[in-house]
């Protein structure tokens, strides 16, 4: 499912999607702590942290990998 870049991820912290992927990406995040270390997304409520920890679980799939393996086990 596609997700506006533009719409709000931590309302706590008013960080957007699109802040979240890039960082991300460009960081190769790891855990929601690298996440939140970065962009302070999910240092209030940590009611995001399931959003965040999705965008990590697709990024680390398309880096490839052990997650990559795992979700294909998943899928299939
Ligand atoms: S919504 Fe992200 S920490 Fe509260």
């Amino acid at each position: 499912m596609a997700v506006d870049p533009k719409s709000l991820l931590c309302n706590c912290h008013g960080v957007m999607h699109g802040t979240v992927q890039r960082v991300i990406d460009k960081h190769e995040c790891k855990t929601v702590a690298d996440v939140t270390r970065l962009c302070r997304a999910g240092a209030g409520c940590r009611s995001c942290h399931v959003e965040i920890d999705e965008l990590l679980t697709l990024a680390a799939a398309k880096r490839g990998g052990f997650w990559r393996r795992l979700l294909r086990r998943f899928r299939s």
